[in-house]
């Protein structure tokens, strides 16, 4: 199997400082080598060229909604084309607006469920969110609701259903949010079910979920694990994933051998103690393309 890394520092879906810087805290934390170890072949395709936020006139928000719809479109294009090449790609944030070229892009030859790891539901759309912020809207958009500009990245329309994604880790949505997750007719599987059943049991029924599907999608926000584990995000939401939950999720998908491409997102350096929640991501990157404790 062969790994195409690809680096996207944008921070222009959210306001906080630091999430640009992701990349390269992944990379220091050793990514590539700790994935290289595990029999893969890894090519590292470089940081795409994204629009450096203080270039940009705050005063005009839809300056920061057309980069984030130019750096989706060759996203979109460039992880196509890693799939098409027979990679796994492996797309570093950056914040979670990126998901809607990722994503995209992931499932145009072929479909392809979609897991969802986040405290977040992302499934705001411009009238709905209160903070106006791209990074809480990629998984409405990728369902065809919101912006029509950003719902035809890539290709236009929709491009995955309700039924093709499950979410995972939500405990922390908006008002009209929650209404809007409901009517979506995605599976959601709340800290709560993870509490009340266990991780195991969960994540048995989410793959059940996704048992229609060859290929899997895994977007993980990384604020989906408990910020006393995963400090360095810009929206922590106390009560997450474990550290051992998060490597049990890992696991399951890696044992279904459906792993099809994977984003780690929302990782803030700037935020984060001597880059602990780069070497997290790391870890947990390294259990979802295989390895083993025993
Ligand atoms: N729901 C909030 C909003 O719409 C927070 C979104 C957080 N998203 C994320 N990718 N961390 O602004
Ligand atoms: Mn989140
Ligand atoms: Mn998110
Ligand atoms: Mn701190």
């Amino acid at each position: 199997r062969k790994v195409q890394i690809i680096g996207v520092p944008m921070d222009l879906g959210q306001d906080q400082r630091g999430v640009d810087l992701g990349p390269g805290a992944l990379r220091y934390a050793g990514l590539a080598a700790k994935l290289r170890r595990l029999d893969l072949q890894v090519d590292d395709a470089g940081n795409l060229p994204i629009p450096v936020r203080d270039a940009l006139d705050p005063s005009r928000p839809e300056r920061f909604r057309n980069a984030i719809l130019q750096v989706c479109e060759t996203l979109y294009r460039v992880v196509a084309r890693a799939v098409m090449d027979g990679y796994i790609p492996l797309i570093l944030g950056g914040d979670h607006s990126l998901a809607i070229g990722s994503v995209g892009g992931a499932s145009d030859a072929a479909s392809t469920g979609l897991l969802w790891i986040d405290a977040h539901g992302d499934f705001n759309t411009p009238r709905s969110s209160p903070s106006g912020n791209i990074h809480g809207m990629p998984l409405a958009t990728l369902l065809g609701e919101g912006d029509p500009g950003l719902v035809n990245v890539g290709r236009k329309g929709a491009k995955l259903r309700g039924e093709d994604v499950v979410l995972l880790g939500i405990r922390d949505l908006d008002d009209e949010e929650k209404e809007r997750v409901r009517a979506s007719g995605i599976c959601v599987l709340t800290m709560r079910d993870i509490d009340q059943r266990g991780m195991g049991a969960v994540m048995e029924e989410a793959l059940e979920r996704l048992s229609g599907h060859a290929r899997l999608h895994v977007s993980l926000d990384v604020d989906a694990v408990d910020p006393r584990e995963a400090p360095g995000v810009g929206t922590p939401v106390p009560g997450g994933l474990s550290y051992r939950e998060a490597q049990l999720v890992m696991e399951m998908v890696a044992d279904s051998g459906r792993l099809a491409a994977l984003d780690i997102v929302e990782i803030n350096p700037i935020l984060d103690h001597r880059n602990q929640t780069a070497q997290l991501a790391v870890a947990l990157a390294a259990s979802l393309f295989g390895q083993r404790i025993l």
